[in-house]
């Protein structure tokens, strides 16, 4: 077990639920992610890693653009990879931030990874030194805003989520708002950092996930009094309500190369 992240011994990462959370998140997020791949530019044998892979959406991605013969995905928990093992993509039971370089790559990706990882500036480090010479790291962070919410509800349920994976996994938000600076603290060049949002409507993908993201916290949420239960009950309503609309889920996409 990693000493640097609760991940796994907080979210049931073999549940058929936490499976649905994922394949909701890669439907919502994958066409920023793939944008950022293709300002990059991943071709034909390109050697490709991906770490954290979850479900296993961007590591597809990449196989379809390099070959899956030249994708290596990573995860602390690999059992929705199975998939991809079985599709020629070099699946790997791995800890960003302990385990032993997975290989030289000329593109590396992380989405919704580093903000959980309570040694995150190292673990960047670490997949920076895991570049050949003129290779891109691609990073992407999410931060929520509960702040932006036009319903009090929902900005208590989101404030209480973050205060709550904090706590729990080691969660930072806030993270996300400081790239691209972590990159060239690692040593790349030609950094940038994009944020991205897309609106949360009522009954929309987004708003299921968030759902399903608050359920994951709900138990410890609700007995350590972070939320109540109204206010919890309240904000599903909202989420529910094909009307409403928020823009309270920000993204923030960074690149970064190696120099040479
Ligand atoms: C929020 S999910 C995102 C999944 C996937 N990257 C995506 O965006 O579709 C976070 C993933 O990071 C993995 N993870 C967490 N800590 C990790 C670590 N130290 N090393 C490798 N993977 C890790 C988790 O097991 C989980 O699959």
């Amino acid at each position: 077990m990693s000493d640097t992240l609760n991940w796994t011994s907080y979210v049931d990462t073999k549940a058929q639920a936490e499976h649905d959370r994922l394949t909701l998140l890669q439907e919502i997020f994958d066409p920023f992610s793939a944008r950022l791949l293709d300002r990059v530019g991943v071709r034909p044998g390109s050697q490709c890693l991906e770490v954290g892979a979850g479900a296993g959406s961007v590591a597809r991605m990449l196989a379809e653009r390099a070959g899956a013969a030249n994708v290596t995905a990573t995860d602390m928990s690999t059992d929705f990879l199975a998939p991809l093992a079985s599709s020629g993509i070099r699946v790997l039971h791995h800890d960003v931030v302990v385990d032993e370089q997975p290989g030289e790559f000329d593109v590396i990706h992380s989405r919704f990874v580093l903000e959980h990882v309570t040694r995150r500036d190292e673990a960047l480090r670490r997949m920076a030194s895991w570049l050949k010479p003129g290779g891109w790291l691609v990073v992407e962070c999410a931060t929520p805003v509960p702040e932006l919410s036009s319903d009090p509800a929902v900005r208590r349920a989101l404030a209480a989520m973050a205060a709550l994976m904090a706590r729990s996994i080691g969660t930072d938000p806030a993270w996300a708002r400081t790239l691209p600076v972590p990159l060239e603290n690692a040593g790349l060049v030609d950094c940038t950092a994009d944020g991205h949002t897309i609106p949360v409507r009522g009954g929309g993908a987004l708003a299921r996930w968030l759902t399903a993201t608050h359920r994951l916290i709900e138990e410890p949420a609700l007995a350590s009094g972070a939320i109540t239960a109204d206010d919890l009950a309240a904000a599903y309503a909202t989420y529910a309500t094909p009307t409403y609309v928020d823009y309270t889920w920000l993204t923030i996409g960074a690149m970064g190369r190696r120099a040479g």
